[in-house]
């Protein structure tokens, strides 16, 4: 690590296969800092089991995350990659920050609002608190920016906010000077992938979750699943694309197909106005399948070497712990703990 650098951090909860929403409004996005930023990657467990999850799938799914990392570009030759639950100061900072935020801001997180709505009355409490922890993640490492698809700005306000809080709470360094505790990160939202849409119910995110058949491109369907999603994606009752005012099913395959291509959403749009719905959805399946078949063969073949896969976690846990213990010791020691 290089200390003139900035630092660049973001994460996936290891639920499930990776989706196309992920990778366009995430994953995709952290290429182009590998270069000259520090970068920070991980597998987030901790926040997987804020639902519940199955141990056998969990584990599998936190080796799959790492190497779909690989697959995508991320070379972990220039990149920290590592697994959340392996970094125990996340877990600490976490309950510090609990403890210096509110009911009232965690209870405004409209994804705790949407995810909480399907619990009925037993509600986990990490549901709740899972910004926070988040918050955690980031501030543990100095971030400068933490690329994310839009759903997680709200995420990256309340962290703003916490850091914010901290510093003014505990403005002196151990060593007495005045000093920043924490450095305020800054989002970085993509311009196209950031939200893409379930391709059944178009008016919702796609998400991992989601039970509905085909709502969801994941990156290890294989060639033939990804183009029957796709020819099933949910559209309108008209039948072709009009150059005004485009449908949240239309709109979601243009963007899907822009993203995939870096393309303008216009640029893409004109390519169909006047033509039926269908050349839309197999053209749109086409260029995911061949943009997605080689990540997923990549992953596949990463998967099948778990010697290499530990030995860039294990390499990836001491980085990221030597920089994760100098802030919580720093923490710690302005909150009054006895550190002796
Ligand atoms: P998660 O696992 O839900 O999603 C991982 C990343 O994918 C983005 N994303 C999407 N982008 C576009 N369209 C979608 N439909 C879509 N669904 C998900 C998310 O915005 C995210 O960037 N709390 C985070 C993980 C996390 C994290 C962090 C991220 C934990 N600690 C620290 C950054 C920094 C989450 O649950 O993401």
């Amino acid at each position: 690590m290089n200390a003139t650098r900035k630092t660049v951090l973001s994460a996936v909860q290891p639920t499930n296969s990776m989706h196309i929403g992920n990778y366009l409004g995430a994953v995709r996005n952290w290429i182009p800092y590998l270069d000259e930023y520090d970068c920070i990657f991980f597998a987030v467990d901790l926040h997987s089991i804020t639902v519940e999850q199955d141990p056998e799938a969990l584990r599998e799914n936190t080796y799959r995350s790492i190497a779909s990392y690989i697959a995508c570009g991320i070379d972990p030759a220039k990149a920290i990659l590592f697994v959340q639950s392996q970094v125990p100061e996340h877990a600490e900072l976490a309950w510090v920050l609990t403890c210096h935020s509110s009911m009232g801001e965690l209870s405004r997180m409209t994804q705790y609002k949407d995810k909480s709505q399907k619990h009925g009355s037993h509600i986990p409490t990490g549901l709740f608190t899972y910004p926070v922890l988040m918050a955690a993640d980031i501030l543990l490492y100095g971030t400068h920016l933490v690329p994310v698809g839009e759903d997680q700005k709200q995420h990256l306000e309340l962290t703003r906010d916490l850091a914010e809080r901290m510093n003014h709470r505990f403005p002196k360094s151990s060593s007495g000077e005045d000093s920043a505790l924490f450095r305020v990160p800054e989002p970085m939202i993509a311009k196209t992938g950031a939200r893409v849409m379930s391709l059944q119910d178009p008016e919702s995110k796609m998400s991992k979750s989601d039970p509905a058949p085909g709502a969801c491109v994941f990156l290890s369907d294989s060639d033939k699943e990804i183009e029957k999603k796709f020819k099933r994606a949910v559209t309108d009752s008209g039948s072709e694309v009009r150059s005004e005012e485009q449908s949240a099913g239309v709109r979601n395959l243009i963007q899907i197909q822009a993203s995939f291509l870096n393309q303008d959403y216009n640029a893409v749009l004109q390519r169909y106005v006047g033509k039926q719905y269908g050349y839309l959805k197999v053209d749109t399946a086409n260029i995911a399948v061949e943009h997605l078949r080689p990540i997923r063969e990549r992953t596949e073949a990463i998967l099948k070497d778990r010697a290499y896969l530990e030995g860039i976690l294990k390499q990836g846990r001491a980085a990221a712990r030597a920089r994760a213990e100098k802030t919580l010791s720093e923490v710690y020691k302005r909150l009054g703990f006895v550190r002796e």
